[in-house]
């Protein structure tokens, strides 16, 4: 995995219509310092509760609002700033990157369809909180996550909608979402693109026996949950392979297409990797999926462990911090979410109300 100093070029690979992109290829990021300093867990007391979206207290959709709309003030060439933290997804997934450092210069690197999908993710968020954070000086700041597994969770929660008065504006919405799947619509958690014409409880019922296929029947063990092996000099995995990861080929995608603007040559922006980051609903939704390696964790079931392999334990990106600094960060620390200091807050005790969802 890149150390991100190195060459960075436009992102020109799964964009189809180049002319119609309403985002920019240019993802490289700003700036770039040359030292990369080893990273160190953090060492507050606090943890920070990821809270679900569509339940979030007063207080926390406020200072959400707030990290936000600093990020967004932030000048673009800032490490940062909003559209900063959107180009790191384009420049890791469209491209931006070839796998010079480990001596392959002309394979590209891509960190979906394979085992990096959710360490990757994770540390993405991880900084991303921790900049927001920052921004509003809060060290118990956490991100919501939608809640898309739970039946009250299953629509876009209404914090990232436009604000009713037209005089405000809310920093959370994004303008390229489908039209058609703004609430009380239901998300269909195995869209493939076409419309699923049914009541809402059958949706649900579809619903959860989709996130029990990807957690239980396609993720019995630990290739078939993070995903295909993905080491050096390997060419990217196309998305449709079947050794990509149970839910990030299930439910994962099928919600950035059931999002993207289905009227965007590209889908923008959930549709498409380039253009994701721009949606403020893209966090939330990793968060959730973040989430689902938890609970798959969690379930107990025997097979349902990490990747051991030296090869994903020490596979590594470099981020910006919160304090700006570039850090080197390995898939094997993130495993602990304890020394993270992040968790999931559950607003019910049936975390898994699809449970009894065998399809
Ligand atoms: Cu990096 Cu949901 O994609």
């Amino acid at each position: 995995t890149p150390d991100i100093t190195s060459i960075c070029k436009e992102a020109d690979s799964g964009i189809k219509d180049l002319e119609k992109a309403v985002r920019t290829r240019k993802c490289c990021p700003p700036n770039i310092k040359k030292t990369i300093k080893p990273f160190v867990f953090p060492n507050e007391k606090t943890v920070r509760m990821r809270w679900p979206a569509h339940n979030g207290s007063k207080e926390q959709v406020e200072k959400y609002k707030k990290a936000i709309q600093a990020m967004r003030d932030l000048p673009d060439d800032h490490p940062h700033s909003f559209i900063q933290q959107a180009k790191i997804h384009c420049a890791y997934c469209n491209g931006g990157y070839t796998q010079v450092d480990s001596g392959f210069p002309d394979i590209d690197i891509q960190i979906h369809n394979s085992w990096l999908f959710f360490p990757y993710h994770r540390w993405y968020l991880y900084f991303y909180e921790r900049i927001l954070g920052k921004l509003i000086n809060d060290p118990t700041f956490a991100l919501p996550y939608w809640n898309w597994d739970n039946p009250a969770g299953m629509t876009i929660p209404d914090i990232f909608l436009e604000e009713k008065e037209k005089s405000k504006s809310n920093p959370l919405f994004d303008i390229y979402r489908d039209a058609r799947h703004l609430p009380p619509k239901l998300v269909d958690l195995d869209f493939g693109g076409g419309e699923r014409d049914t009541t809402n409880e059958i949706q649900i019922a579809c619903n959860l026996s989709t996130v029990y296929r990807d957690l239980v029947r396609n993720g019995a063990d630990t290739k078939s949950f993070f995903g295909g092996e993905y080491v050096a000099g390997d060419a990217p995995v196309a998305n449709g392979d079947k050794s990509v990861g149970s839910v990030e080929a299930g439910c994962h995608i099928a919600v950035h297409r059931w999002v993207g603007d289905s009227t965007q040559a590209n889908f923008e922006d959930m549709g498409n990797l380039y253009s994701s980051g721009y949606d403020p609903l893209f966090y939330a939704h990793h968060s959730n999926v973040d989430r689902m390696w938890k609970l798959w964790k969690d379930l107990g079931i025997p097979g349902h462990t990490e990747p051991t392999d030296p090869d994903w334990l020490n596979a590594s990106y470099v981020f910006y911090d919160e304090n700006q600094d570039l850090v080197r960060v390995y898939n094997k620390d993130c495993i602990k979410m304890d020394a993270l200091k992040y968790n999931y807050y559950e607003e019910s005790k049936s975390v898994f109300p699809w449970r009894k969802s065998r399809p």
